[in-house]
């Protein structure tokens, strides 16, 4: 090495033997015949499958069996009173009413959009009240008369007026805000049957609508209240 050239590119540089983390996914990797491309596949698919498990059982989990019986826990399995009709259902403490009404009561007409008290897609009624469902715990109603969407249907299956009023003015686009915003209608019609427009669209501003079919639910809700 000459004192003017401090680097010596003449002399090879052993460099030390890799060192594998043997309990490592990546060394896992290293040690494989996987290629990246199909490593990098498998960890995707299964953020996306636990993701997607914690979207659909977010508001189940959390909770053990074994916290059932710790003093002071809540009586798990509980009678629910939903569309005139006494439901038993095993309920986790921290489980959230629009949770136990579709997945366990298998009442999916009640939509869950934010699932954070926001949009309005998840609305029941509770003792006639709008509620966000996603946003109450079931075990709060336990002496509370529910309903949904499904509890409107007529004897004969007939479509309660406000149901059919929103066919009737193109109301839905997608459709998915629709329940919501049938319930937040149904509730208003309930105590006030000649609102004006102005008492419509302040009932029903919880309830956001992506599409922006917000006239056509007011002129539904309107023309409910004038068939009624
Ligand atoms: S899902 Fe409940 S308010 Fe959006
Ligand atoms: S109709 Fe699509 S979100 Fe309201």
């Amino acid at each position: 090495m000459s004192d003017n050239n401090p680097i010596d590119l003449a002399t090879p540089v052993l460099l030390p033997e890799p060192r594998y983390d043997t309990g490592g996914a990546v060394a896992a990797l290293g040690r494989s015949k996987a290629s990246r491309r199909s490593f990098i596949k498998g960890v995707i698919a299964s953020g996306a499958a636990a993701s997607s498990a914690s979207y659909v059982f977010g508001g189940l989990a959390g909770c053990t069996p074994e916290q059932a019986a710790t003093p002071g826990g809540v009586e798990r399995l509980m009678s629910l009173n939903v569309n005139g009709e006494v439901r038993r259902v095993d309920v986790l403490p921290n489980e959230t009413l629009a949770m136990t009404l579709r997945y366990k009561l298998n009442l999916t007409g009640t939509k869950l959009g934010c699932d954070r008290g926001e949009c309005g897609a998840c609305t029941v009624l509770v003792d006639g009240i709008p509620n966000y469902s996603c946003s109450t715990l079931t075990h709060t109603v336990r002496d509370k008369a529910v309903r949904t969407i499904e509890g409107l249907e007529g004897p004969n299956g007939d479509l309660h007026p406000v149901q059919q009023a929103m066919i009737d003015e193109l109301g839905p686009q997608c459709g998915f805000c629709t329940p919501g915003q049938i319930m937040s209608a149904v509730a208003l019609l309930e105590r006030n049957s000649s609102p004006t427009r102005d008492e419509v669209r302040h009932a029903m501003s919880g309830n956001l609508c992506r599409c922006g079919a917000y006239d056509h639910y007011l002129n539904a809700v309107m023309r409910a209240a004038q068939s009624a």
